[in-house]
Formats: structure tokens, C-alpha cells, sequence
């Protein structure tokens, strides 16, 4: 509700934006380093690090690299990272097994932040694209079905394999039916009481995850789209139901994924649930910035930080952003 407003000259708005003191004072929506995730690509291996070529400013990195810029995305404030694989071809296969190997690099890579950063949240992807050799997030029938419940099971292995690695937050981003359910579930039966399971409740068939499936590789084995399980671009009623259902499974937290472009279904979603929702700044945003940046059109770094407030005002706890440790930086020392 906005109050009913004085006339001018009783009332002149620009009182208000006078000084950068009072602008702080009344400023509505805050961004710090707590309300980012950071996401960030491992390939096996050790001291190595490769560009990606669609993401500038982005590499995979070993584990032992990815070590100390971890530490430093604590040491600013960031609660947790989110790791995604780049798996070996020959680790690829139509039954995505690797996702459920204990020792696969991801669940490898866990268990070293844990002992050597203790008090960073680890998130983890529950999907099988980087494991599945056709790509797809769910198992793929020889007549290029998606099986919905064949991939449930699997995506439970998956996810009691990344919890029992010692996974903060589990992240399904499959968008099966059933799969969250599922996966408290078995949760629960094997004692993992505390682990947090984050839905990627809102997740569209977007154009703008073309730079993630270069970076994890599973791009160029995508057979067709994924457009029989990610949601219709055109629809936000049909969110809201699915955020619905995820929360009744056991969901404590939701993501909409992308972002920018749906700060609408953010905005829907928080008014409704009342959840702690996130976003997913995904990497086709990333790339946008950091292209137009390059070109000199923008200026990269208020951009950056302008687009992540964005999310903060349509109502986002928090932002998983590819900017998350640039922005802290930033953000420690900025003044408006
Ligand atoms: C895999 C997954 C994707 C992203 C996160 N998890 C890609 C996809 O669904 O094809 C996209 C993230 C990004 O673009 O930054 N299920």
C-alpha cells in the first residue's frame, strides 16, 4: 500500500536521494555476500584449469585449485558453493552410474572441502546429464522416451551418494515427478535427518543454459530438448504448482532457474509459499553481462551488482550467481 502522496512542492521526492547518506537510509532492499552461491565446475585431475569458452572469466578447475578460491569465497561471506562435474567420456554412459559412485569426483571433491574448509556449505546437483552419454537430466527409454520413475530411483541413489559424501544441499534439478518425495524419503530412512534439500521447484526450458552444458560438457551429447520435463516458458500458474507439490514433499527451500527473466515467477512464488526462495542467475546471464562488459556497451561491474539486487527486490533470499565472488569483493567496500 503506498500512502496517498502530498502535492508538489510539499512533497519533492528528490529530498530524499539528496545525499548518499540518505539514500542508504532509505534504500529498501540490500544485497551482502550472504545472500550469494557460488557455483563453480571441477574436472579431475590436479593443478589444472580450463577456460570455457562460452563463459569468459569462468574456468574448471581441479580440486586443488578450486581449494583456496573456496577459502576465499568463505573468507568474504558466502555461505556455500554449488559443485558441478565435468565428467570423462568414457564415465558417460546411458545408465549414468557414475552419479551414484561414491568415489566419482564430485562426492571426491566434497570430502576435501569438508575436512579443509569446515563451515562452507556444499551444495550438489541431483540430475544425470553430466553422467548420462544422452545428455538428458532423467534415463532415456531406446525409443527416446524420458522414464520418469526409472529415473526417480536413480536420482534417489544419486542423491543418498552426495549426502552420505557429506553434502550440505541437495539441489534436484531434474524436474521429474515425484522426485522430491522420493528423495526425503530415503533420506530420511538412512538417517540423513539433516540434510536440506533445495528444489529447483520453477525450472523452464531456457535458452540460456547453453554455456552450462559447454562447461560440463554434456551439451554436444544432448539428444532433442528437455522440454517434455522443464516448464513452458510461457506458463507461472503451472510454477506455483509445482512449487506447491515440492514443498508438500519436503522441500525446505525452492529455486526459480533462470532468473532475470522470471522475476515475475520469484515475485509469484515468494508471495504464495512465504518459502525461502532462490534464484539461479544461470550461465546464459552470466555470459550476457560479461559479453556486453567486454564490448564495452555497459559498465560490468554496476550491471553485476544491479542485476542481483534485481532478485533481492522481487523477493529472493538468495542468488546462486557465477558472480557471486567478484560481487563480494565488491560488495564489502561499495558506496552509492
Ligand atoms: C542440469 C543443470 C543445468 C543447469 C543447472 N543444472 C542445465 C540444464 O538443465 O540443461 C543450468 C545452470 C546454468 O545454465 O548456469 N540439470
Amino acid at each position: 500500500m503506498i500512502a496517498p502522496m502530498a502535492r508538489y512542492p510539499a512533497s519533492r521526492p528528490r529530498r530524499l536521494r539528496s545525499y548518499p547518506w540518505v539514500r542508504s537510509l532509505v534504500r529498501e532492499s540490500s544485497l551482502a555476500p550472504s545472500d550469494l552461491l557460488w557455483p563453480l565446475f571441477l574436472v579431475d585431475g590436479e593443478n589444472i584449469r580450463q577456460p570455457i569458452g562460452s563463459m569468459p572469466g569462468v574456468e574448471r578447475l581441479s580440486v586443488d585449485l578450486a581449494l583456496p578460491a573456496i577459502a576465499e569465497a568463505h573468507a568474504l561471506g558466502i555461505p556455500a558453493v554449488a559443485l558441478f562435474p565435468y565428467v570423462e567420456e568414457h564415465l558417460r554412459t546411458e545408465d549414468a552410474r557414475e552419479a551414484w559412485n561414491p568415489d566419482n569426483l564430485v562426492c571426491r571433491a566434497t570430502r576435501r572441502i569438508k575436512a579443509e574448509i569446515p563451515g562452507i556449505g556444499i551444495m550438489q546437483d541431483v540430475a544425470l546429464d553430466p553422467y548420462n552419454a544422452l545428455g538428458h537430466d532423467g534415463l532415456v527409454s531406446e525409443n527416446g522416451v524420458i522414464l520418469n520413475d526409472e529415473s526417480v530411483e536413480a536420482l534417489v541413489r544419486q542423491a543418498l551418494c552426495q549426502a552420505e559424501a557429506g553434502t550440505d544441499i541437495i539441489g534436484p534439478s531434474d524436474m521429474m515427478d515425484g522426485r522430491i518425495g522420493a528423495i526425503r524419503t530415503a533420506l530420511e530412512e538412512h538417517g540423513y535427518t539433516e540434510t536440506i534439500i533445495l528444489s529447483y521447484a520453477a525450472k523452464y526450458a531456457s535458452a540460456l543454459y547453453g554455456p552450462f552444458r559447454d562447461a560440463t560438457g554434456s551439451g554436444s551429447r544432448l539428444k532433442g530438448d528437455k522440454r517434455t520435463y522443464q516448464l513452458d516458458e510461457a506458463n507461472t500458474d503451472e510454477a506455483l504448482r509445482e512449487v506447491a507439490m515440492d514443498i508438500a514433499e519436503g522441500a525446505d527451500m525452492v529455486m526459480v532457474k533462470p532468473g532475470t527473466f522470471y522475476l515475475d515467477v520469484c515475485w509469484r512464488v515468494k508471495e504464495a509459499f512465504g518459502v525461502p526462495t532462490l534464484a539461479y542467475q544461470v550461465s546464459g546471464e552470466y555470459s550476457m553481462i560479461r559479453a556486453a562488459a567486454d564490448a564495452r556497451c555497459i559498465d560490468g561491474r554496476a550491471a553485476m551488482l544491479e542485476s542481483l539486487l534485481a532478485f533481492r527486490r522481487a523477493g529472493c533470499d538468495g542468488v546462486l550467481t557465477y558472480f557471486a565472488v567478484e560481487a563480494a569483493r565488491l560488495l564489502r567496500h561499495s558506496r552509492k
